[in-house]
């Protein structure tokens, strides 16, 4: 099961209360909508997802508060939250709305290319909006195509090596597995550690990351179009807040969290309340270590 990230900080900030509506615009395996129903089992959530996986998942998970009319799962993409909203008769949000980027666990284990493992190269969150693979862009796109996504998207520093090495490997067989990329860029980069001090308790945590973890967010980012989505739907998320009502956006890396920064602060019409994002402390990295690189940013309709 999916583990919600700085799960208790989103409830702290919502503070869920009865005749309130909620958005969880990324619902993947429904970590908040459980807590704020575990705190108000009587407020509205609308839950979208744009994988079928997660929708299928919190159909039957939330079974009991479809059949009462407390949830609301729609299938979408959140860059369609106005659009979702005026079919539901719904013209203003006054709980807030949750945006919570990266992957779910259930798309990490899904085979669709979304871990390191002997899986397909797909990598596409909804297949039926795109024909475009990794698997494609891998064995298709030009060395200079390539190298510009894993720069863009990924900010590798060896974008243009791996990219060189991808054509090289594609000379003698099609790339076709996980795995197999995986190893490609591991022959080039060495294993990569990272250090966070914590300052509250003096402690550092040292993190091991796979070298071929920027050139397999770059795929995905690209695939799944996820920066333009990101300022989009944050955009449409503001425009339906209620005042007083927040929004809460939780990144992975930095070129989610820039967006969702410059975001909140070029809006007038919002007042940002984390001067600085929360990150997780060392005990639920230490418990859940995809929480590592997370930063919440979370700002106020006025
Ligand atoms: C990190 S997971 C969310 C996990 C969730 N907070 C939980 O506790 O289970 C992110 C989810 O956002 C979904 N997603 C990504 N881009 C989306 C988009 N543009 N519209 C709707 N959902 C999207 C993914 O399919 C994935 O299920």
């Amino acid at each position: 099961m999916h583990i919600p990230v700085l799960v208790e900080k989103v409830i702290e900030f919502l503070n869920p209360k009865e005749n309130h509506i909620y958005v969880d615009a990324t619902l993947g395996c429904g970590g908040y909508v459980r807590e704020i129903f575990k705190k108000c089992p009587n407020c509205k959530i609308i839950g979208i997802d744009l994988d079928e996986e997660a929708i299928q998942f919190c159909n039957i998970y939330f079974k009991n508060f479809i059949q009462n009319d407390n949830l609301i799962i729609i299938k979408d993409n959140f860059i369609n939250l106005k659009k979702i909203l005026k079919n539901l008769n719904i013209e203003k949000i006054n709980g807030g709305i949750i945006f919570d980027f990266g992957l779910s666990m259930l798309q990490i284990k899904s085979g669709r290319g979304f871990s390191f493992n002997d899986e397909s190269l797909d990598m596409r969150i909804d297949p039926s909006t795109t024909k475009l693979t990794a698997e494609y862009i891998l064995n298709n796109f030009s060395e200079q195509q390539l190298s510009e996504i894993f720069y863009k998207f990924g900010e590798e520093r060896y974008s243009k090596l791996i990219a060189k090495k991808i054509v090289e490997y594609r000379k003698n067989k099609k790339i076709t597995k996980a795995k197999e990329l995986k190893e490609i860029v591991s022959n080039i980069i060495k294993k990569k550690k990272k250090k966070i001090f914590f300052p509250s308790n003096k402690e550092i945590l040292e993190i091991k990351f796979t070298p071929a973890t920027k050139v397999f967010q770059a795929l995905r980012i690209f695939i799944n179009n996820e920066l333009e989505n990101i300022e989009k739907g944050i955009d449409e998320a503001i425009d339906v807040l209620d005042k007083n009502a927040k929004i809460i956006a939780i990144s992975y890396h930095s070129l989610e969290d820039r967006i969702v920064k410059n975001k909140f602060r070029e809006r007038k019409d919002c007042k940002v309340i984390t001067k600085k994002p929360i990150t997780p402390d060392i005990l639920e990295i230490k418990t859940n270590l995809s929480a590592r690189s997370a930063k919440m940013r979370v700002a106020e309709k006025i």
